[in-house]
């Protein structure tokens, strides 16, 4: 090379790597079994789609109704990036706020029987913008120990004080309680299903704690828009709790079939986000595609409800196939059902024979769930059909004799 490009080269050998410590510990994942390349899908996200050039029937997306690719969806993506292009070129409070966000927020908010929505890049960002932006130092947050990561990155952030009741544990949420002072602002805060485990969070008995001890509570209902409740309004709806919970986030990303977060609740909380919360105010808006598919999602919720049947109808035909081969299927209530295996290795060496023999079913191990709780994690879908699913059963029957799990 000519020495004149030459002094703009890069020499490796005049600097260690400062990021060879990650090398140590991806080997280290790998001598445990539990390094994880990527799966790729080669075409759309569906019930049965084509991962890693195989045809698998698809057990791991959240496209619970099969919105990813309802051709109402399509039509208005396609429409809305035909009249108002590809992106919005700003964030939101400075020029990227079109009439189309207005619109979808206007329908959540009616859709969610709340004043006001916002909408948000993703649930991550809206639980997590949320919490950090409504708590400070000096207040509290009393969280489910198996909350969402974005929950808790949300208070880590706040720098609120942070205090984990177990699982579900009323009692130990009002112990928590007790020994706060009164005056302290106090945020209570639950998944409303679980995304590991597929359980629902005990709503009326939190309203009632939060209600008694003046906290905020809020429900982040990411797995269950679209899937609990009337036309998929979500836990709140199902128990029958509208009003008592102040702040309810769900996401545009799993049975609405898009992508993006959002926030229901009151005006003035939903005037605050727009001025407190970071994501919304440093970050751009969604593309009107983007917006446009959401609300097409919105009218297929209430147009078509029997989509949701479907998906009632799958979750249990496959829920009670697992059982009867004798799996542990925890305590799912609705269309995630964990197969838990134990061992972390024995998860992922689950999910690589499962894979191998045409179903896509992810291993998932620790940090995601405990160490000793490892799992191979099924999500149906309303648009699995009962073949399909009966062919599932009969390869994880066949997988788990062979591993020793049955
Ligand atoms: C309980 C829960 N909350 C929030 C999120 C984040 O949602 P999104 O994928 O829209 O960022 C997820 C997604 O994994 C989730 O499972």
């Amino acid at each position: 090379m000519d020495q004149e490009l030459c002094q703009f080269c890069y020499d490796a050998s005049m600097r260690s790597d400062p990021l060879a410590f990650l090398s140590t510990e991806l080997d280290a994942l790998t001598a445990r079994g539990l390094h994880r390349n990527l799966r790729v899908l080669d075409g759309e996200q569906q019930a049965v789609a084509t991962v890693d050039h195989k045809s698998v029937v698809n057990l791991s997306s959240n496209n619970y109704l099969g919105l990813t690719t309802h051709p109402r969806l399509r039509e208005r993506a396609i429409e809305a990036t035909r009249t108002l292009g590809v992106g919005t070129g700003s964030v939101r409070t400075i020029a990227g706020t079109m009439a189309i966000h207005m619109e979808l927020e206007r329908r959540l908010a009616e859709f969610k029987k709340t004043e006001a929505a916002v909408v948000f890049q993703s649930g991550f960002t809206a639980n997590a913008g949320t919490v950090s932006s409504i708590l400070s130092s000096e207040d509290a947050v009393i969280s489910d120990e198996l909350n969402h990561a974005s929950i808790i990155d949300g208070a880590r952030l706040s720098r609120a004080t942070i205090k984990v009741f177990p699982h579900k544990d009323i009692a130990a949420a009002r112990t928590v309680l007790e020994s706060l002072p009164r005056p302290q602002r106090k945020l209570l805060i639950t998944d409303g299903v679980f995304s590991m485990d597929g359980d629902l969070g005990p709503l009326p008995a939190l309203c009632d704690l939060a209600e008694e001890f003046g906290c905020i509570m809020m429900v982040d209902d990411a797995h269950a828009s679209g899937v609990f409740g009337k036309n998929g309004r979500g836990t709140i709806d199902h128990f029958g709790v509208h009003g008592r919970v102040d702040v309810q986030v769900g996401t545009l990303s799993k049975a609405i079939g898009v992508l993006g977060g959002y926030v229901a609740g009151t005006a003035a909380l939903i005037d605050f986000l727009h001025h407190r919360a970071r994501p919304f105010l440093f970050s751009t808006s969604h593309p009107p595609a983007v917006a446009a598919s959401c609300i097409a999602a919105l009218d297929v919720l209430l147009d078509e409800p029997e989509i949701i049947d479907r998906l009632w109808d799958n979750t249990r035909f496959f829920k009670a196939g697992l059982t009867a081969l004798g799996f542990d299927t925890g305590m799912s209530e609705g269309p995630i059902t964990p197969v838990i295996v134990g061992d972390a290795a024995l998860a992922m060496r689950l999910s690589d024979r499962l894979f191998a023999a045409g179903v896509f079913a992810q291993g998932i191990g620790f940090p995601t769930v405990a160490r000793d709780k490892a799992r191979v994690r099924t999500i149906v879908t309303a648009t699995h059909t009962k073949a399909e699913l009966e062919f599932a059963l009969q390869t994880f029957g066949t997988v788990g004799r062979e591993l020793g799990i049955l």
